[in-house]
C-alpha cells in the first residue's frame, strides 16, 4: 500500500499491517491525513507533543461514538482537573510497594497453570494462559474474591466484545448498568460491602471510602472506575505475553539467553513491548485550529497518536526495526505517556518479567514448540497488536521441572 493510499485507521485488515507505510510515513509525510477527520502522527516527538498537550488535544469522550454522561466517564475518557483528582485516587492502588506484592502471586500462578498445561499434548497459549494470568493478578491487587475472578472475567470479556466501548449500550440497554446489569450490581455490592470498618485494606476498599474534592464519589463513579481497572490490563496484558511468547518460541537463542540470564528478562521484555506494542495508537480530540510539525489540524478532528511507528522511529532508536537487549530501557510509548500515562504499567511489566522466568525456568529450549504449520495471525482489533492464538505442543511433557524440584 503506497502513503497516498487511503486507509482505514478503524480497520483491523489495515492496522495489522502498517509497520512498511508508517515507516514511509515517517519519512516523508510524519503528519497526515490518512482518512476523513482522523489526522495520523508518526514521529515520536510528535507523538509526544500531542501526548503532553490535553488541552489541545482532549481525551473527553475518549473512543466512544456518542457524547457519555460525565459520571459513566473512566480515565481515559476525561481530562483535567477532574482526571487530575480521580487518577489520583487510583493511583494510590498502584504504588511500587503494592505492585511489587503481586510478583510471588504472579510466579505461584504462572507455575500452577503452566504445570497443569503441559500434561496436555497440545494447547493454546493464548486462551489458557496468557488471556488467564494477568486477570488473575489484575483481580488480586484489586481485592476480589478469587473464586470469583472466572466469572468477573468473563463479564469483562463480554462486555470488551459488545457495542458497549464504542456506544455505551447493547440492545439490554443504556450504560454499564443497562447494558450489563449482573456485573453491575455485582461491583456495586462488591464495593458497598467495603464501606464496613473490618474490610480488608485494598482498592476496592480505598475507592470504597475515598473522597475526591471533599465528596464521596457515587455508585455510578466508583462502578465506572473498577470496570476500567479490569478492562484496562485484559487485551493489553495478553497480547503483551503473546508477542514475547511469539518471539521466543521462534528464537531459540533468545530463549537460552533469558534462561541462563534471567537478569536480561526486564530488557527483553521493554524491547518486545517498544517492536510489538499491545495497543499501536491511542486517539485524541482536536479542541481547536493548531498544527504539529507544520501541518494544519481543524477543531473536531481526532488525532491518532501513532504509538507503533513512535517506537520504531529512526531518529530515536539505531537500527529501530531489530529486536535487540542491548538498548536496556528504552524510550518507548507502549503506555503512552504525558497526563493519561497507563496506570498499569508497572503491574504489566511485574507480570511480563515474572511469567517470562518461570516459563523459561521450567522450560528448557525445544520443550514447547509452536505447532507444525502454525500460522501467525494478528487480534482481530483495529488499535491492538499480538497473536490471536499461539498453538504449542509441549514436546517433552516431563521436562518441565516441577516448582519443588531442584533447578
Ligand atoms: C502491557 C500491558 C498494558 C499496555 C500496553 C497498556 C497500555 C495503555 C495505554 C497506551 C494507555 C493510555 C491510553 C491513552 O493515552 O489514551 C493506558 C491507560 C490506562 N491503563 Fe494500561 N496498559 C497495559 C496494562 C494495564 C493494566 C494491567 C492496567 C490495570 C490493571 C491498566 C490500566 C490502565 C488505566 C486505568 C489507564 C487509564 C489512565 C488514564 O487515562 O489516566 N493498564 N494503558
Amino acid at each position: 500500500m503506497t502513503a497516498e493510499a487511503r486507509f482505514d485507521l478503524l480497520d483491523h485488515r489495515h492496522t495489522q499491517d502498517m509497520w512498511e507505510i508508517t515507516r514511509e510515513w515517517r519519512r516523508t509525510t510524519p503528519v497526515l491525513r490518512p482518512m476523513e477527520g482522523h489526522v495520523y502522527v508518526s514521529r515520536f516527538e510528535h507523538c509526544w507533543d500531542v501526548l503532553r498537550d490535553p488541552a489541545t488535544f482532549s481525551n473527553a469522550n475518549g473512543m466512544k461514538a456518542v457524547e457519555m454522561p460525565e459520571e459513566e466517564r473512566s480515565l481515559g475518557e476525561m481530562d483535567p482537573p477532574r482526571h487530575t483528582h480521580l487518577r489520583r485516587v487510583m493511583r494510590a492502588s498502584f504504588t511500587r510497594r503494592s505492585v511489587e506484592a503481586q510478583r510471588s502471586f504472579t510466579r505461584a500462578n504462572a507455575e500452577e497453570l503452566l504445570c497443569e498445561l503441559r500434561q496436555r499434548p497440545a494447547v493454546d497459549l493464548v486462551a489458557e494462559f496468557t488471556d488467564v494470568l494477568p486477570n488473575l493478578v489484575t483481580l488480586n491487587l484489586m481485592g476480589f474474591p478469587m473464586e470469583d475472578a472466572p466469572q468477573v472475567v468473563a463479564w469483562a470479556r463480554e462486555l470488551l466484545h459488545s457495542d458497549w466501548p464504542a456506544l455505551n449500550r447493547t440492545e439490554r440497554g443504556e450504560g454499564l448498568h443497562g447494558a450489563f446489569p449482573e456485573f453491575s450490581h455485582y461491583l456495586d455490592s462488591l464495593v458497598e460491602s467495603r464501606r464496613r470498618p473490618d474490610a480488608p485494606d485494598d482498592m476496592i476498599t480505598r475507592l470504597a471510602r475515598c473522597e475526591v474534592e471533599g465528596e464521596t464519589p457515587s455508585a455510578t463513579v466508583l462502578r465506572t472506575l473498577t470496570a476500567q481497572v479490569i478492562l484496562g490490563g485484559i487485551s493489553t496484558s495478553t497480547n503483551m505475553l503473546g508477542s514475547l511468547f511469539y518471539r521466543l518460541l521462534r528464537d531459540p537463542s533468545l530463549h537460552r539467553r533469558l534462561r541462563e540470564h534471567p537478569a536480561s528478562i526486564p530488557a527483553a521484555l521493554e524491547e518486545s513491548l517498544r517492536v510489538d506494542p499491545p495497543v499501536l495508537f491511542v486517539l485524541r480530540n482536536c479542541t481547536r485550529e493548531t498544527e504539529i510539525g507544520g501541518f494544519s489540524i481543524h477543531g473536531g478532528e481526532r488525532v491518532v497518536v501513532g504509538i507503533s511507528s513512535a517506537n520504531r522511529d529512526e531518529a530515536i532508536f539505531e537500527d529501530p526495526e531489530r529486536y535487540r537487549l542491548d538498548r536496556g530501557r528504552p524510550r518507548h510509548l507502549a503506555f503512552a505517556g504525558g497526563t493519561h500515562l497507563c496506570i498499569g504499567a508497572g503491574l504489566a511489566r511485574v507480570v511480563g518479567c515474572e511469567t517470562i522466568e518461570t516459563f523459561t525456568r521450567l522450560f528448557d529450549v525445544g520443550d514447547v514448540q509452536l505447532a507444525p504449520n502454525f500460522h501467525f495471525e494478528g487480534v482481530p482489533v483495529f488499535l491492538e497488536w499480538g497473536p490471536a492464538r499461539l498453538d504449542v505442543q509441549f514436546s517433552r511433557p516431563d521436562a518441565a521441572r516441577s516448582p519443588s524440584a531442584p533447578a
